[in-house]
């Protein structure tokens, strides 16, 4: 009986795997982001001009990310995006169907800015290897902190004077997605260190982003750490113990 041979092109999508799931989350990510800055633009018209022309940018982001990956043959990975982001999806639903706008500023603000930021970020360093890439991505990043900017000044305005409130407002959207989160950015953080990136400083560099924003948001130094630690103990345990993920 003959051994069937190893198809080269097989091989080349084994080890294109990491970087078409890298790239799934970042384009379906990005239409998820437009989707949320169009929801909250119904819920709030007062502030419906800019929050349409973000969802604009993402919807564009999106479309940048699809072209750099046809110039370089990478499929992203839906099917991989899908599962990742199913859970936000339905989060965001639910927050919608509620009218609860500031619900769904923490999950575009907080995680998904803070995700895309986490990717984007360490992904400059190997971008030099998918030519036509650097750009988009480091023009991405550069409008993605801009979002975050809007966002935080929009909820401290919000929670001025009410930093419970808001911890409150936190720790629920955060219990609802925290086990997906964490598990998501363990995958992240595994991809980033089969291309050669540090998963761990991604990891770390999602979780100082987070604390931060907290911050600036108005919550004291104390109160933010440890509710970030509570939505990234997953991450934190993988490498304080080298923990693997299923
Ligand atoms: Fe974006
Ligand atoms: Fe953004």
């Amino acid at each position: 009986m003959s051994v069937p041979e190893m198809h080269p092109a097989s091989l080349d999508l084994e080890d294109r795997l990491p970087i078409r799931r890298l790239m799934g989350l970042a384009v379906f990510g990005e239409m998820l982001a437009a989707r949320i800055y169009g929801l909250m633009a119904q819920l709030k018209p007062e502030h419906a001009p800019i929050l349409r022309k973000f969802a604009s940018m993402e919807g564009q982001h999106a479309t940048w990310f699809r072209e750099a990956c046809r110039c370089n043959a990478i499929e992203p990975d839906k099917e991989f995006a899908d599962h990742e982001l199913d859970y936000l999806i339905a989060q965001v639903n639910d927050h919608f169907a509620a009218g609860d706008c500031e619900a769904l500023a923490v999950v575009q603000g907080f995680i998904v800015e803070s995700m895309a930021i986490a990717i984007y970020e360490p992904y400059l360093q190997v971008a030099d290897r998918y030519p036509g890439t650097r750009d988009v991505f480091a023009r991405a990043l550069e409008e993605e902190r801009y979002h975050v900017d809007w966002m935080t000044r929009y909820l401290r305005l919000r929670f001025f004077d009410a930093e419970d409130e808001f911890i409150r407002l936190c720790q629920r959207v955060n219990v609802q997605g925290i086990d997906c989160i964490g598990g998501t950015m363990m995958k992240i953080a595994d991809y980033l260190d089969s291309i050669g990136l540090s998963g761990a400083d991604c990891a770390g560099s999602m979780m100082d982003g987070y604390s931060e924003l907290l911050e600036r948001v108005g919550i004291p130094s104390k109160e933010a750490t440890r509710n970030v630690v509570g939505l990234f103990m997953p991450l934190i345990r993988k490498y304080r113990h080298g923990e693997t993920i299923k």
